[in-house]
């Protein structure tokens, strides 16, 4: 019998037939699956920028580990400047602030009941571990309350981080007051 007699048949060879079947319809529909999915999938993450990126991941993974590094050490110039560069927690700064530090010092820092903070001139000095130390404890006979005892530790070192990039963004509102200190 040769191939062509049988619908179906595309060869035989030695008694074994090759079938010209479908494909039965459960592994066509796998087969598009996947590859809609693996499309999607580049889409998400390599095209569309929605989907966090490798690079996105482990940058996030990196200041979630310096963050923790700088809670286990001491406060310093140093960890509090660290602390500036990381997004997160200048952000959790700035919502503290916003929350319990606008009302006196305007919502930029600008200043109003309390000093300008974002002058190059400061009344209690403009170091890190200083601007830390004012928040922590401070002024209490001036007016500016003491937040560590209210606020906690973590939070004083974040709110300190979001200050220290007010420094010297020089906003229009209150006068300077005190001491200059680049
Ligand atoms: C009730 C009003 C009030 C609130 C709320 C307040 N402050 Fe103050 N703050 C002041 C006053 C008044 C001074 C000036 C103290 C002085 O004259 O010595 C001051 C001073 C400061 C200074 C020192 C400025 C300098 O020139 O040395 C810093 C830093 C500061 N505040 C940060 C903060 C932060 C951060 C918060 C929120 C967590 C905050 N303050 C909330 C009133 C306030």
């Amino acid at each position: 019998m040769s191939a062509n007699d049988k619908p179906g048949i595309l060869h035989v060879y030695d008694g074994i037939e090759e079938m010209d079947n479908h494909l039965p319809n459960w592994w066509l529909f796998l087969l598009w699956s996947t590859v809609l999915f693996g499309f999607g999938y580049w889409f998400y993450y390599q095209v569309s920028g929605v989907g966090p990126g490798s690079m996105a991941v482990y940058k996030a993974e990196a200041a979630e580990a310096a963050r923790n590094a700088a809670s286990n050490q001491p406060v310093s110039d140093e960890t509090l400047l660290a602390l500036m560069l990381d997004s997160q927690s200048v952000e959790q700064g700035k919502a503290q602030f916003t929350q319990q530090c606008a009302a006196c010092h305007g919502q930029k820092g600008e200043g109003l009941i309390g000093p300008n903070l974002t002058d190059k001139f400061w009344l209690h000095g403009g170091t890190p571990m200083a601007i830390h130390k004012t928040v922590s404890e401070g002024v209490v006979a001036k007016g500016m309350p003491a937040w560590e005892r209210t606020l906690g530790a973590e939070r004083v070192r974040s709110i300190a981080a979001y200050v220290l990039t007010l420094k010297n963004t020089n906003v229009p509102g209150k006068a300077p007051q005190g001491e200059l200190a680049e």
